[in-house]
């Protein structure tokens, strides 16, 4: 395309205008491709390169591909840089349409539950929160809970969650307002996780990065549990904590795909 937009990314750019600032940036063709998957609303979507975005979905992602074909507008490279704060390899970009509170809150109530909840409490990384989120989606878990100041849908965690926000219910809530159920709290000094199972409605509840659970989550925990780690480990990182976490609730009865 030459560098002047034209007709329809003329359009396409006034739209992404219009709405940047209440949307969430689905940056590159996974994050797309995700949350077209997971039904998320996308007014507005670019590409550098349509034909070559189209092959990719064909080679890639075909269950997507009519659907790009019809979401996707060409711009000029220089319009699509000016767009998004980072360019993606792909130079694919979108808005989405954030799900609302209440439906998550409402996801995150329903019982009975077929799936846990996690919970991260005062998380501080924001790329060990998109990694959580993007667990969670493969897991096929109920929410992803987040206590403390961090912004789940910060642009950094949804970059991290490769688009896979649209998958699992992403709030932010207090310890207090936690959904019902069991709540498993992870922590080195707990009982070994493999003498357990988890149940369907169980919250997992996983410490701060840097100081680990909080007095509230820890009052609030039915069972304090750990995984299995070495003498002179201190503790792991907080996804992959999570991931084993949900493996072991996988084997112990968890849902099958
Ligand atoms: C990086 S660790 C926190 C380390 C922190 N300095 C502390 O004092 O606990 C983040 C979280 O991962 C989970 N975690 C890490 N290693 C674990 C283990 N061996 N058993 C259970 N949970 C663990 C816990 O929920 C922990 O709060």
């Amino acid at each position: 395309m030459t560098d002047a937009a034209t007709g329809p990314a003329i359009d396409a750019v006034s739209d992404w205008q219009r709405l940047a600032c209440d949307s969430v940036l689905l940056d590159g063709f996974h994050a797309l491709k995700h949350a077209v998957r997971f039904g998320a609303r996308i007014p507005v979507a670019v590409t550098t390169d349509r034909r070559k975005t189209l092959d990719l979905a064909a080679a890639l992602a075909p269950d997507v591909r009519d659907t790009l074909d019809a979401l996707l507008t060409e711009v000029p490279a220089t319009t699509y840089t000016s767009l998004v704060p980072r360019p993606h390899p792909t130079a694919v970009a979108a808005l989405a349409v954030r799900p609302s509170r209440e439906a998550n809150l409402e996801a995150l109530a329903r019982t009975p539950r077929t799936a846990p909840v996690v919970v991260l409490d005062n998380p501080r990384n924001l790329g060990n929160a998109g990694a959580v989120i993007r667990l969670a989606a493969g897991f096929g878990v109920t929410g992803v809970v987040m206590t403390g100041t961090l912004d789940p849908w910060h642009p950094t965690v949804v970059r991290a969650g490769a688009g896979l926000h649209f998958a699992t219910a992403v709030e932010r809530l207090a310890v207090a307002e936690l959904p019902s159920g069991p709540v498993f709290a992870l922590d080195p000094e707990g009982d070994d996780i493999r003498a357990l199972k988890i149940p369907d409605d169980a919250v997992l509840a996983f410490g701060s990065e840097r100081s680990g659970l909080s007095p509230d989550l820890r009052a609030r925990g039915d069972h304090l549990v750990s995984l299995p780690m070495r003498p002179q480990v201190s503790s792991y990182n907080l996804a992959t904590s999570v991931a084993m976490t949900l493996y072991h609730w996988s084997v112990t009865g968890g849902r099958a795909f």
